[in-house]
């Protein structure tokens, strides 16, 4: 997926992956990583997500990257918060409270940028990129975070050839496959969500499965 087909989308407000809920799995999951109070955490292709706001509300330092400059000016002015903009290298940052966004492609992103993150945090970003892409997303991820990183990961799985994403199916296989050299792993909670998304079911889809795991970069 290439920026402009981002940037178009968030131009047209076709974000229906966007929720105005914090997501119940963050809610559930996140108290049992037990992070330490102020723990910095990174949360990829963030969008607009309400999450972040919640995160920072508990005290964590959130970091956010979106390509959209879009969706990162409504995350402020949703949240009623003035940021304080700045250029760092490839990315326009912006500074309010606890969160900061990195707007530009999460691919520039440097170790440098997140020296001392504790944390991931990924809702519907590996599930937005093609497969060659989703191989560069993990192989970038393990790279930029430092070992001893925590975080959660949610997917989408379905059958692939009834539907074409975005959203991508990515069966626990391939998280495994991708993943599982630079983090432990462990699925901790597993639901069928066909019948929650009408919009899928219109499309044909005949199975559509969410998965939450737990991570720990080693
Ligand atoms: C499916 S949305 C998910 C947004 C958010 N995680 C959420 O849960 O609402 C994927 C987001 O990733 C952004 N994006 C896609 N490719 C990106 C890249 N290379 N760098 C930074 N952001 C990117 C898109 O603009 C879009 O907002």
């Amino acid at each position: 997926m290439h920026a402009e087909f981002w940037q178009a989308r968030w131009a047209r407000s076709e974000i229906g992956f966007h929720s105005p809920q914090v997501n119940p799995y963050l809610l559930r999951h996140w108290p049992a990583l037990a992070l330490a109070a102020g723990a910095k955490v990174l949360v990829p292709l963030c969008g607009k997500s309400v999450d972040m706001a919640w995160l920072a509300g508990l005290g964590y330092q959130v970091v956010g990257v979106e390509l959209a400059r879009q969706a990162v000016e409504d995350f402020f002015i949703e949240q009623q918060l003035s940021p304080q903009i700045s250029e760092e290298g490839a990315f326009v940052v912006y500074r309010a409270g606890a969160v900061e966004i990195y707007c530009g492609d999460f691919f520039a992103l440097t170790a440098q940028q997140l020296q001392g993150c504790q944390a991931l945090y990924d809702r519907a970003a590996l599930i937005a990129l093609p497969p060659e892409m989703r191989e560069r997303y993990a192989a970038h991820l393990a790279q930029v975070l430092p070992v001893g990183c925590r975080g959660l990961l949610v997917t989408l799985d379905y059958p692939q050839e009834q539907m074409a994403g975005p959203p991508f199916a990515v069966p626990g296989s391939e998280v495994q496959q991708l993943l599982g050299a630079a983090w432990q792993l462990e699925c901790i909670e597993a639901a069928d969500v066909l019948g929650d998304n009408w919009k899928f079911l219109q499309r044909g889809l005949q199975r559509l499965d969410e998965r939450v795991y737990r991570l720990c970069k080693v």
